[in-house]
Formats: structure tokens, C-alpha cells, sequence
């Protein structure tokens, strides 16, 4: 095949035409349609399209509200950007439940972020270790005037400190550093102080009369922030006593509260359960970072080496059953910002944090834990009660409608019809062929 060239000059018509070229049949007929899904206000579309490279259209995904979300006494209404059947309704669900329960206490333990300088030193590490001992406090002066506009805003670089690695890999160091980025993700914040401290730090070891010539050479490797962020933890809990569970599915609410303890405590001693427990708990978390134009796969990221913290990928939730009383709690890293980046570019961002009601970093990081927990709560009550299917396939009926090319009269039908039965796909398909057979 020949390469193409100047394809990203190409207007998107022309992006769009050359590819449909590529192609024959249907997939040629799908290409020739990805304009349909050009947004209507050429301003907006323009803006989407700067947020990447190579853009032909836009890719839409449901945008919906968790109502009822009670959070250290304030009430959300919680926008979720997902994909998923059932997992806005879960979500819902779970914040009405515990709403008329107290509701979810949210903290947020700390909210340091980390940046690493690696680099590669030959020579003697005391005389490493001393050097930047007496350096630091010049190099944290020497970036004031990137660092400054933070510190106005109360965060900043909290320390820096050089790491000795070489017990892992020969010559190797970490300039370590830890910042407080207020409101912001702080991602482009981060990365340019590195790199002008990466620059300084070489630049001191050259000029100094400390080391031999041979000595004066870092070999800086690169400069990046940490996505791993166990340091910017938020802990959300929901608590009851066990009886105001009621009956729940037929069980009464100690069998039920034991059974859902059983549960979790699986998903925290063995991994393959943990991942799909931790899933069900992302499915919350993430739908609030798309919504807010936040990096969810800085989130995920994050979040699964953070329940592997020691060791052994585990469950991020837990549950306590201690005198009467039902504790669950979910503790998750969330580094995430309601300034900068795509939070004030997306106009869809825009108006997600309008409806939180204009949250600081922090209250999004009790929110997003809160509807982790609320969707893990849904998620784990079915399974132990009614299956997860019953629910799921209820509200993917409309999805199986449509696969299958109902018409509107058809799905309006099949509700009626399956409102008491089970759905399949295969139960689905049948009931449709016995109603074309009927006309
Ligand atoms: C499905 O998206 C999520 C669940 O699998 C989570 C879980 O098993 O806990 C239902």
C-alpha cells in the first residue's frame, strides 16, 4: 500500500474522501456518512476538532444525570457520560438509597502530585547526595517564576528530594518532586517545571568545582509527572444499621448485609474477582471524569496499580459489619482538575461542572468516590440477590430492539411484552419474528 502524505492538511471532506477511496461497499457508504455527525454549530465543531489531530467526525456517547446524591450534607445531581445500560440507573438508584440513609461522607485524605526528573550519574553518589543537599533550595528558586502563579493560589512544589535508584539499574537517580496543583490537574504545570529543573540541575553540576571533568556530566532520560498518585486519595463511606435494609429480594437484612460483606471480602483476596469488582466501580468514577473532561486514562491507570499497592490486585471497596451496623467504604487515588485543559475548552465540560455547581478540585474527588461507591453498592447488592442479568438485560432490551432493526412500533411492543419476562437476545429475536409473522 503507498503511504499517504499531507493527510493532515487535508480538509476533513478530503480526509473523509480519501479514506472512502480505501474502502468499497458498505464501509465506503459508512465513511461517505461520518458527516452526519458534524456538530451543527460550525464554532463548536472547530473546537472539537482542535482537540485532536486527524479528526473526520465527532463520536457521540450518552450524556446523563445521577439525581439525589447526598455529600457531606450537599445534594448533586450528578452528569455521567457512559455507554453502558444500567449503570446511570445504578447510579441513581444507589444515591437515592443512601440519601434516605444519611447520605455519603466523602474526605479527601491529600492531594499531592508527583513529577520525576530520571537521570543516569557516573560518578561518586556522596558527592551527588551532598551537592544537591546544599542546590535544592537555589533550584526551587531558580523555577519560582513558573511556580509562582500556584502559590498564589496556595499550592506550589511542596518538596523535592533526589532519589538513589542505582540498587535497581546501574548510574540511576530520580529528582522526585511534589506538587500541590490547587484546582488544577496540573499536568502541563508539572512537566515544565521538571523539565527547567532538569536543565538547572545539569547546568549547576557543570559549573561546579565540586566534581573532576569527567564527573560533570548528568545524562538526564526524561522529565514527566507521575500518573501514580497514592498521595491524592479521597475515602467515601455509607453506613446503616443493618435492619433499615428491610427485605431485600426475599432475604432479610442480616443474610442479605452477610452476603454482600461475602462479597467484597472475595473481591479483596482474589484477583480475577477484584478486577471486575473494581470495574463495576469505574464505571461510576469514569463516567463523571468524561463528563468533566478530566483524564480518565490517567484515573484508571492510577486506580488499578493503586489496588495492587501491595502486592496483590484487590478490591478498592470494603465492607465492616460491626455491632448491627453496615459500613462500606470505597478509598481510590483520583487526581483529577475543574480548571484548564478540556474542563474549560469542552463546552459540554463546561456545563457538567455548572451542574455540580462550580465543585473545586476537591468536592469533584467526593463526588466521583461517591458515585464509585454507588455503583459498586448496585452492582454487588444484585449479584448476591437477583442476579446481575435481570436488571441489566431489563434496561439493555431497547439495545437489543434496535440491533435487531424493530420498528418504533415493535419496540413499543416488545416493552410491553417483556416488562414480565426474561430478556435474551434469542427471546427477543423470536418474539419479533412471531410479530412479523403475525402482519
Ligand atoms: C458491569 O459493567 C460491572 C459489573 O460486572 C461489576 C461487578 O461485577 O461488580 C456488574
Amino acid at each position: 500500500m503507498k503511504a499517504v502524505s499531507g493527510f493532515s492538511k487535508m480538509t476533513k471532506e478530503e480526509k473523509i474522501s480519501w479514506l472512502s477511496t480505501q474502502f468499497d461497499g458498505e464501509a465506503q457508504d459508512m465513511i461517505n456518512q461520518l458527516p452526519a455527525f458534524w456538530h451543527h454549530d460550525s464554532n463548536i465543531q472547530k473546537r472539537l476538532d482542535e482537540f485532536s489531530e486527524n479528526t473526520l467526525t465527532n463520536f457521540d456517547m450518552p450524556f446523563g444525570i445521577a439525581p439525589n446524591f447526598l455529600i457531606n450534607g450537599r445534594t448533586y445531581s450528578v452528569p455521567m457520560v457512559i455507554e453502558e445500560s444500567s449503570v446511570v440507573a445504578a447510579a441513581s438508584l444507589g444515591a437515592k438509597f443512601w440519601l434516605e440513609r444519611g447520605g455519603f461522607t466523602s474526605t479527601v485524605i491529600s492531594t499531592k502530585k508527583v513529577g520525576q526528573v530520571h537521570f543516569l550519574w557516573l560518578g561518586p553518589k556522596d558527592q551527588l547526595k551532598a551537592f544537591f543537599e546544599v542546590s535544592k533550595s537555589s533550584i526551587l528558586e531558580s523555577v519560582k517564576h513558573l511556580s509562582q502563579n500556584m502559590e498564589t493560589r496556595g499550592g506550589g512544589i511542596l518538596s523535592i528530594e533526589l532519589l538513589d535508584m542505582t540498587a535497581k539499574m546501574e548510574n540511576y537517580f530520580q529528582l522526585k518532586l511534589e506538587f500541590d496543583t490547587c484546582d488544577a490537574m496540573g499536568a502541563n504545570f508539572i512537566n515544565s517545571i521538571l523539565e527547567e529543573v532538569a536543565d538547572i540541575f545539569k547546568n549547576k553540576i557543570k559549573i561546579s568545582d565540586s566534581f573532576l571533568p569527567a564527573e560533570k556530566e548528568i545524562q538526564i532520560i526524561m522529565c514527566i509527572l507521575s500518573n501514580y498518585t497514592p498521595e491524592c486519595v479521597v475515602e467515601c463511606s455509607v453506613e446503616c444499621p443493618i435492619e433499615s435494609f428491610g427485605e431485600v429480594s426475599g432475604m432479610n437484612p442480616r443474610v442479605f448485609a452477610e452476603r454482600f460483606a461475602a462479597a467484597v471480602r472475595i473481591a479483596e483476596i482474589d484477583t480475577s474477582r477484584a478486577v471486575t469488582h473494581n470495574k463495576g466501580i469505574m464505571n461510576g468514577i469514569d463516567a463523571v471524569v468524561l463528563a468533566t473532561g478530566n483524564d480518565f486514562r490517567a484515573i484508571e491507570a492510577c486506580a488499578h496499580a493503586y489496588a495492587a499497592r501491595d502486592g496483590q490486585y484487590r478490591s478498592l471497596s470494603s465492607v465492616s459489619l460491626v455491632d448491627d451496623k453496615f459500613k462500606f467504604s470505597l478509598k481510590v487515588p483520583l487526581a483529577v482538575g475543574v480548571v484548564g485543559g478540556l474542563t474549560s475548552l469542552h463546552p459540554l465540560a463546561k456545563t457538567s461542572l455548572a451542574i455540580l455547581k462550580k465543585p473545586s478540585a476537591i468536592q469533584l474527588m467526593q463526588v466521583m468516590a461517591a458515585v464509585g461507591l454507588a455503583q459498586n453498592f448496585g452492582a454487588v447488592k444484585s449479584l448476591v440477590t437477583t442476579g446481575i442479568q435481570k436488571g441489566h438485560m431489563k434496561l439493555h432490551l431497547l439495545n437489543v430492539l434496535n440491533q435487531l432493526n424493530a420498528t418504533p412500533d415493535q419496540i413499543h411492543r416488545g416493552k410491553e411484552y417483556f416488562a414480565d419476562k426474561a430478556v435474551s437476545f434469542t427471546a427477543v429475536r423470536k418474539f419479533l419474528e412471531s410479530m412479523n409473522q403475525l402482519q
